[in-house]
């Protein structure tokens, strides 16, 4: 019977990993896909940018709400620009270069992973300083990214 639960267990794990989500049946569902994601991110990332820019008040707990979402989300996009996601049809501004440099693509969402994780970091010490001093990094490597690989 244990053994029937780990095994189990591995074959769901294995079914719902990462990986397997790798395959699009079409390119345009890896584009639809990694656009919600990078939309969903953004406009959790942008509510901390609101509190930061003094657009709207500081409230240490939808920041740290809205940041802790903003790194989960972070990690989804990328497999939508997997091999399966490329030349999709539907409007998108990815350009041929993230499958021609797909390691330097890599490099710099692993960086904005990264930054995000010290925007959420910071979050926790519920200073806004030191959200504000974390988030220009995380911007950055936004536009840095957008900059090589987004035509616009
Ligand atoms: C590794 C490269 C990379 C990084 C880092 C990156 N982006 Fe993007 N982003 C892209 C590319 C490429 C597209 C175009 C995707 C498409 O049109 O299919 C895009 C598109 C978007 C879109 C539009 C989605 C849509 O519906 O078309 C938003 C919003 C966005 N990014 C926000 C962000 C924010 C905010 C960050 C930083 C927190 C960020 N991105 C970091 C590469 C990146």
């Amino acid at each position: 019977m244990k053994k029937f639960l780990v095994l189990a267990a591995t074959v769901v794990a294995t079914t719902f990993s990462a990986a397997s989500y790798a395959q699009f049946a079409k390119p345009d569902d890896a584009a639809k896909y990694r656009q919600s994601a990078l939309t969903v991110m953004a406009r959790h990332f942008g509510a901390v940018g609101a509190m930061v820019a003094g657009r709207v008040p500081y409230d240490a707990k939808v920041a740290q709400e809205n940041i802790d979402t903003a790194v989960f989300m972070s990690k989804l996009p990328w497999v939508g620009f997997g091999p399966s996601g490329e030349g999709a049809t539907i409007k998108n501004t990815a350009k041929p270069e993230i499958w021609k440099d797909a390691a330097k693509f890599k490099e710099h969402s692993e960086k904005m992973q990264a930054e995000l994780v010290k925007v959420q970091t910071a979050a926790k010490t519920n200073s806004l300083d030191a959200i504000k001093a974390a988030f220009g990094g995380a911007g950055g490597s936004c536009k840095t990214c957008h900059d090589a690989f987004r035509s616009q």
